[in-house]
């Protein structure tokens, strides 16, 4: 099993939106059964809750099924995800101040980087915008998986 952890600060809008996403895009491909996928947050604001109502409502614009109780992000991840992708670059450092291994490093990621427009270095946080925000969250996430999902599968040979 190949094990992705999507993670932003609340866990309601950009990472359960990254979880469904890259869900949904694998399934396409017949991959899921090679894949273990997750989001988390690195605050605690929102635990228990479902996924921001703006995030299910562009969600399902756009065809995709999004399932989700948000959770904090716990030291235990670093040791068993094997990509950890951070969508913005607080939660990257945020998500460092819990490694205690080089290789932990390795595996956190941030999302932007995988943008073939590279229009950008992060993902912008939505909670304070509207439909557009959220949408524009959307569109950034789908390049940025695209990118994601070439790379894990050319590392993996799938
Ligand atoms: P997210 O957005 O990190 O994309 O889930 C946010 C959601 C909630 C808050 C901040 C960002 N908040 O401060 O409650």
């Amino acid at each position: 099993m190949i094990k992705v952890l999507f993670v932003c600060l609340g866990n309601i809008c950009r990472s359960p939106l990254a979880e469904a996403l890259f869900k949904h895009k694998i399934k396409l491909e017949s991959l899921s059964h090679r894949f273990e996928v997750d989001s988390c947050g690195t605050g605690d604001y929102h635990i228990g809750s479902q996924p921001d109502h703006r995030t299910i409502k562009v969600a399902h614009q756009n065809g995709v099924e999004i399932f989700h109780a948000c959770r904090q992000l716990k030291g235990d991840d670093l040791d068993y995800f094997d990509y950890i992708v951070a969508m913005d670059k607080s939660n990257h450092s945020d998500i460092l101040q819990w490694s205690t291994q080089k290789i932990h490093e390795e595996k956190v990621l941030l999302m932007r980087n995988f943008d073939i427009m590279q229009t950008g270095t992060e993902v912008p946080d939505p909670y304070h915008g509207g439909d557009r925000e959220f949408q524009e969250v959307y569109s950034i996430l789908d390049r940025c998986l695209n990118g994601f999902i070439s790379h894990v599968k050319l590392k993996h040979s799938l």
